[in-house]
């Protein structure tokens, strides 16, 4: 994993925290020494709440929402991907803001439809949807189900015509088009457990299996390309494989998609150093290909709907520790010893991620000492940011490290018996504990001894 190779030669980057631009979250402020975030000091909350603590900006995520509904010239749709941070307090933003929201099965359904939301806003995805989970969907009206095998088509089939229902839905569709990201995160390539190809014949199968069982409407097609995508160029190329393919329905099958759902990706920036695309960017160049692409299939054009996850909530995230031990391991690194670790992201293990990290009570001073933020846990890749500048660390200071609104929470785990953090909404100078963390009653609640 390459988490503890010494690396002497590494150079603290001296920035200071407002220095690191995109990866804080928008309302972030140094005021004196302290770090803010929506009007609430942050060594302060710690204080009250305690460490591990995510903390969520909650204008952040109502920006980018925005920037998204304004990207586009188009009928578009935005629907959050659960996935990346979901809650009933997040689900109620996206009520607010009229957005839709993207599940990944029915514990996500579950929680949107205990925090009220409307159940015609939801899309339903995964590639192995138990029958269980299709019967709640259903049974619950949701808008779409995402179709990604030809056995769900029958499954979705059997369960609405036996309710008197036509459950509108999508085919996934897998365009062969590679975005250049981490492998694991990879999804519209033909080597891909994700949906159906089109040059194997299997896109083609599914559009004529859903058209011959009652009990589903085709309404359209979906693609998801892979996520934390810094070059947008790939979501070009994908909408012409779904020209041609929606030109074939059309043609051949007289039921040319009304939706196109574009899935989600848009990359965001963990370092200072990222550049990925803007939203603006991203919306501009779907526009203008959407309409190039689907000018020549003679019928009308469909309405777009993108699920973007990362990009809403990822800057929106801090996640706070306090520091309980430093060893300086001369001529090979410092290890400082944080509260909490891979329990609360397991992005760095899993992905070799990397993130920025201030101490909140210092933030400032320069952040000119290069240290490693090691996790609590009993695994030596347990690391949070590995050679990271920050100011110099002491026993009790509170690190923030950034970027971690996304996958973060929704990957936790309880490993080593950890309980899980708090999650904490702050806005206009109010802190609102949205989640609270777990407790070891939490913990045995489901050990039956
Ligand atoms: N739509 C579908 C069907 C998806 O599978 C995903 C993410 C999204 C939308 C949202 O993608 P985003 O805008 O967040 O990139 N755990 C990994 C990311 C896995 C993404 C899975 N699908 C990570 O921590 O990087």
């Amino acid at each position: 994993m390459g988490h503890l190779v010494p690396n002497p030669n590494a150079q603290a980057d001296g920035r200071t925290t407002t220095e690191l631009g995109a990866v804080l979250p928008k309302t972030a402020e140094v005021r004196t020494s302290r770090l803010f975030v929506g009007g609430v000091d942050l060594v302060e909350l710690a204080r009250d709440q305690g460490t591990a603590l995510y903390v969520m900006d909650v204008e952040h995520i109502k920006h980018q929402l925005t920037s998204y509904k304004e990207a586009f010239d188009l009928d578009i749709t935005v629907a959050y991907a659960g996935k990346a941070f979901l809650n009933k307090a997040m689900v109620r933003i996206l009520a607010e803001e009229g957005c839709y929201l993207d599940v990944s099965g029915g514990g996500e359904l579950a929680i949107a439809l205990a925090a009220g939301f409307d159940p015609a806003h939801v899309i339903v995805h995964g590639n192995n949807k138990t029958v269980q989970e299709l019967t709640e969907a259903i049974e619950a009206g949701v808008g779409l189900i995402v179709v990604d095998c030809l056995e769900e088509i029958e499954r979705i089939s059997r369960i609405a015509t036996e309710r008197g229902i036509e459950q509108p839905v999508l085919l996934r569709i897998k365009p062969g088009v590679v975005a250049d990201t981490h492998d694991y995160i990879v999804t519209g390539a033909e080597d891909s457990k994700f949906g159906f190809g089109i040059t194997d014949g299997m896109a083609e199968q599914a559009v004529r299996t859903a058209l011959e069982n009652p009990g589903l409407k085709l309404k359209g097609l979906h693609i998801h390309l892979g996520s934390q995508i810094f070059s947008i160029r790939p979501y070009a190329e994908a909408l012409g494989v779904l020209a041609a393919f929606a030109e074939l329905m059309h043609t051949t099958y007289q039921c040319a998609p009304e939706i196109l759902d574009l899935g989600g990706g848009l990359g965001i920036a963990y370092q200072a150093s990222d550049e990925p695309a803007t939203i603006a960017e991203y919306g501009r160049l779907i526009t203008q290909h959407v309409t190039e692409a689907f000018g020549n299939v003679g019928a009308p054009e469909p309405t777009i709907i993108v699920e973007p996850g990362r990009s809403i909530v990822a800057n929106a995230g801090v996640t706070l520790y306090t520091v309980g031990a430093i060893k300086d391991l001369k001529g090979i690194r410092c290890y400082v010893a944080i509260d909490g670790g891979m329990t609360d992201n397991i992005r760095p293990a899993l992905y070799d991620a990397r993130y920025e990290a201030v101490i909140a009570n210092k933030a400032n001073q320069a952040r000119d000492t290069l240290v490693t933020l090691a996790g609590k846990h009993c695994e030596s890749g347990d690391m949070i940011a590995v050679d990271a500048s920050i100011q110099t660390p002491e026993v009790g200071d509170i690190v923030a490290v950034l970027g971690t609104g996304a996958y973060n929470a929704t990957m936790s785990s309880n490993y080593n018996a950890q309980v899980r953090p708090a999650v904490v909404f702050v806005e206009q100078g109010a802190a609102t504990v949205v989640q609270r963390r777990e407790t070891y009653e939490d913990l045995l609640r489901r050990d039956l001894g």
